[in-house]
């Protein structure tokens, strides 16, 4: 602007060197006013233009011209301190370049132009979304404007939850002009926007502000899972069948279907899951039974469930294997209990007739077997991580009705499981084996035993070995029909002897 004025003066000079030859000739002064205001302003405020011919002789007459040619004010200075004011309120859209005129004793002198930007201030904002009302599925798009009933030369300022939103904060959030794009929406996203639109003249900001719209990610809703329990009521059971779903944005419409016919439906508005009540017969199959998940754009499936209440019974057994390390040392053993029959057992461990706690028995001590035994897959396997003589004795499993805190236990026999370090030198270098527990222990004295027996049966061998021989030279012709067989030296001559 500065520069550009000094353009002006440059090209102005031959003019006016021209001018001051022509006022040496004529004798009087043509007035060269100077117009002095603002180049913007908010529409609707008070702006001052000042128009200023400092070497005229009085009277002057100041006129204020808009756009070339249309006449705004007229002022006469009389006084004589060579200044118009021309105060203006710009109700209209007045915009343009305006200039002023100073006209004495005949001439008349046309001032500089000011190119006059008229700023309309924001009002009625509000957010505006595509689509309306903003609500859409993750990783679709969002959409918001920030839309003014009037208002010019804008900028936008957006929040979500109350704080402003840059590029930088929310990198998947896009601002260009006045709208928020949301390309891919997330759960994240979720919450209320709020915009404002402003401008700024001189040092004056106005401003308006939306209200806030809420914008609500909905989450595709996960796979349904079925599951279902017993209870029992005096001689009566029922069934409850649950349905749920993991993930996914209320309300759905959660049905039960059994042998593919639709039996009850709900419409879960708070959480994701419902409750179904069936009616069981123990021993009976009850037809199979699916869940269905359905909202407005999904349809989704549980796997099915066989709707069959068996009672615990038939045989239990406990099964035991022992885990050893690669240098054949014991590291665990691992108690499985079988059940054979029993669609809802619940199951509890014995150790030498009393029973270890269960995890759920909050209140009791820390068994020493737990300590270093974890009991998994609903108390069907015991794992014990330690075979000490704490951990060492007669194991069983027993099983009832989880439903029927009073229904009879059915019980395995006792399995002895212990160990000692020593064995395990003799042992095959497996990593797991699933035999008994090994129930011979070698101690100095089974050394003693085992040597003894040894040579006994050494002695025994020669001894046989000697008649053998006798009998042979006795019946040094007889055929001994002994090829096929490598039965043991101490039974095959007596068992063939007698054949020829
Ligand atoms: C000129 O006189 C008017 C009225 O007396 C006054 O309001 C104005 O401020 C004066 N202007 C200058 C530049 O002195
Ligand atoms: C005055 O001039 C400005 C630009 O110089 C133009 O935009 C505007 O339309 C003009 N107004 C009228 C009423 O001619
Ligand atoms: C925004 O506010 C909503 C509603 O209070 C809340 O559910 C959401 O978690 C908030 N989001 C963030 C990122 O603070
Ligand atoms: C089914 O079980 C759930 C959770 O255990 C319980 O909230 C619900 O009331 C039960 N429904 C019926 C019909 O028994
Ligand atoms: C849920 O079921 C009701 C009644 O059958 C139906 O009006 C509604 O549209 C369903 N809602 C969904 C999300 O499918
Ligand atoms: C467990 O109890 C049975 C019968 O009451 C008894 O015969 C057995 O010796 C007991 N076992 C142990 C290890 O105490
Ligand atoms: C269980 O009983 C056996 C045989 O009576 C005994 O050797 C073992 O130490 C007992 N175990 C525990 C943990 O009491």
């Amino acid at each position: 602007m500065k520069s550009m004025k000094n353009l002006q003066t440059l090209t102005l000079l031959p003019t006016l060197a021209l001018a001051g030859l022509f006022i040496s000739i004529s004798g009087s002064l043509s007035p060269r006013p100077v117009l002095t205001g603002p180049d913007v302003a908010y529409l609707g405020s008070r702006v001052a233009f000042r128009c200023i011919a400092p070497h005229s002789s009085l009277p002057v007459t100041y006129e204020l011209i808009w756009n070339g040619s249309a006449l705004i004010a007229t002022v006469t200075d009389l006084q004589g301190n060579k200044t118009a004011s021309f105060y203006l309120k710009f109700t209209a859209t007045f915009e343009g370049s305006y200039h002023c005129k100073a006209t004495t004793q005949g001439s008349t002198g046309v001032s500089n132009s000011i190119k006059l930007t008229l700023v309309t201030p924001a009002s009625n904002t509000r957010v505006t979304s595509e689509p309306f009302p903003p609500v859409a599925y993750e990783g679709s798009r969002i959409e918001l404007s920030c839309s003014v009933a009037k208002g010019s030369h804008l900028s936008y300022t957006w929040f979500f939850n109350r704080t402003e939103v840059t590029s930088s904060t929310s990198p998947l959030i896009l601002l260009t002009g006045n709208q928020l794009v949301m390309g891919k929406v997330a759960p994240e996203h979720d919450g209320y926007y709020s915009c404002m639109a402003w401008s700024r003249v001189q040092d004056a900001t106005r401003f308006s502000s939306s209200s806030e719209v809420q914008v609500t990610v909905k989450v595709y809703v996960s796979k349904p899972r079925i599951s279902f329990s017993i209870s029992k009521e005096g001689t009566s059971h029922h069934g409850n069948v649950t349905c749920w779903s993991t993930r996914g944005s209320p309300p759905v419409n959660i049905s039960l279907s059994l042998d593919d016919t639709e039996v009850a439906s709900v419409t879960a508005a708070q959480s994701l899951a419902a409750w179904f009540a069936v009616h069981m017969v123990p021993g009976l199959n009850m037809g199979v039974a699916r869940c269905r998940v359905t909202t407005e754009v999904q349809e989704l499936m549980s796997e099915p469930v066989t709707l069959e209440m068996v009672p615990v019974g038939g045989d239990v057994k406990v099964e035991v294997e022992y885990l050893y390390s690669a240098d054949s040392k014991l590291t665990a053993a691992k108690l499985s209990c079988q059940v054979s029959r029993g669609t809802f057992p619940y199951l509890s461990w014995l150790l030498n007739n009393s029973s270890l706690p269960t995890e759920t028995d909050v209140d009791s001590h820390i068994h020493p077997v737990l300590y270093h035994g974890v009991l998994t897959d609903g108390r069907r396997t015991l794992v014990l991580a330690k075979l000490g003589p704490e951990e060492s004795g007669y194991y069983r499993c027993r099983a009832r009705d989880s439903y029927d805190d009073s229904g009879p236990w059915v019980e395995s026999a006792a399995v002895l499981v212990r160990v000692k370090d020593r064995i395990l030198n003799s042992l095959p270098p497996a990593t797991s084996s699933t035999e008994t527990p090994p129930k011979v222990f070698l101690n100095t004295i089974d050394v003693l035993t085992i040597a003894f027996c040894c040579f006994l049966l050494l002695m025994l061998a020669v001894g046989v070995g000697c008649v053998y021989k006798m009998f042979d030279h006795k019946q040094a012709h007889a055929h001994v029909a002994t090829t096929d067989s490598d039965a043991l030296p101490l039974s095959a001559p007596t068992s063939q002897s007698g054949g020829e």
